[in-house]
């Protein structure tokens, strides 16, 4: 039954005052209770109670249903501006709690102060002398190659002229797989790859690591670091490696730094030399300190390499070069007189701080 018509002309003012009391004390209760609010906590407490969907605001707001149709607009609208107050009291209220948490996080705290400085990282002194290196080597004309540390026998000792009963094939000496694979034992190999893969005139660099089975002591680690060198051409002669590794050391190590060539043996080159540099480590007296192996390339090896290529292209009639190979761990303890290797890979930094 509809009430209205039950309550003849005043129904609507008897269920819409009602109705305006209710939605009254149903605001300044809400309001009351955001102003007592310490805690945003609390104060969605309050949200809740009041807006929320058993809030009383909300369910204050289903009663219109049965507000007369004439009386719907004025009540809809008492509605809309007491959740319109409470909404922008909560949200003030919110703002301010806020404001008050964030001042007391920073209580005693000057945020104007400048951020403390974050620590820096610094190159390793392996990579700093091995940049270094291959920045003297670019300037003069040689560009960066690479290869495998896994590498084949071929590459690694057969076409360097390395015979099988060589002490360097050694099984005590050499990382093997059992797939017959191994750890490179120098960066030699990338001589190899290098001429496999493009024609003379070749003048390439390749920094890189290598593995012995050594002992480890102070001098020696079953892995360290090799930068090799490779110019090939129809007139690379023996005074261009000695003109190319004199400069280099004298730029490495300074300009009236002395350089010597001793006839040396390597299966790959020929004649072959060691280089000493005659240097003075810090607190030692001068002296003649090997730190290379070098000589003009073997013919044997441009043979080989024909072989693979299935061409001629390396002709060791008309085909000339120069190899070098030098250790960086050595290059970098002597640089800055460290007397153990293990230094350089054990990370710790009160000995790397040092070198920043
Ligand atoms: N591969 C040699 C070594 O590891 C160094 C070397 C490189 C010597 C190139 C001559 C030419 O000892």
């Amino acid at each position: 039954m509809n009430l209205a018509l039950t309550w003849g002309g005043f129904p609507a003012i008897a269920s819409a005052f009602p109705m305006k009391e209710q939605i009254g004390s149903i605001e300044t209760d809400a309001l009351a209770h955001i102003a007592a609010a310490t805690t945003e906590r609390g104060l969605d407490d309050a949200r809740v109670a009041v807006l929320g969907k058993k809030g009383s605001l909300t369910l204050a707001s289903a009663g219109i249903k049965d507000v007369p149709k004439e009386d719907k607009a004025a009540v809809g609208q008492l509605l809309n501006a007491a959740r319109a107050a409470i909404s922008a009291a909560l949200d003030a209220k919110q703002a301010a709690l806020r404001e008050i948490a964030d001042r007391a996080a920073l209580a005693g705290i000057d945020p104007t102060l400048p951020a403390r400085a974050l620590p820096l990282g610094a190159l390793h002194p392996l990579t700093q002398i091995r940049d270094q290196a291959i920045g003297i080597l670019r300037r003069m004309g040689f560009v960066l190659a690479d290869g495998p540390e896994i590498e084949d026998e071929f590459h690694c000792f057969d076409a360097l002229n390395t015979p099988a009963d060589h002490p360097a094939r050694n099984e005590k000496d050499t990382f093997y797989f059992d797939s017959g694979k191994l750890l490179r034992t120098h960066t030699s190999s990338v001589q190899i790859r290098s001429m496999e893969g493009q024609a003379p005139p070749i003048r390439i660099i390749a920094p890189g690591s290598a593995y012995r089975r050594d002992e480890i002591d102070a001098t020696h680690l079953s892995v360290f670091n090799q930068l090799e060198g490779l110019a090939v051409g129809s007139d690379v002669s023996l005074p261009d490696l000695k003109g190319t590794l004199e400069y280099f050391f004298r730029e490495l190590f300074g300009t009236t730094t002395e350089v010597r060539f001793r006839p040396h043996f390597f299966p790959f080159t020929e004649p072959s030399f060691e280089i000493d540099v005659k240097l003075q480590i810090k607190g030692q007296a001068p002296r003649w300190i090997e730190v290379a192996g070098c000589g003009m390339v073997d013919p044997a090896v441009f043979d080989a390499i024909n072989t693979s290529r299935k061409d001629r292209a390396y002709d060791p009639q008309t085909t000339t070069g120069f190899a070098f190979g030098m250790g960086l761990d050595r290059l970098a303890m002597i640089r800055w007189g460290i007397k153990d290797i293990r230094l350089l890979i054990e990370n710790d930094v009160r000995f790397l701080r040092q070198f920043a």
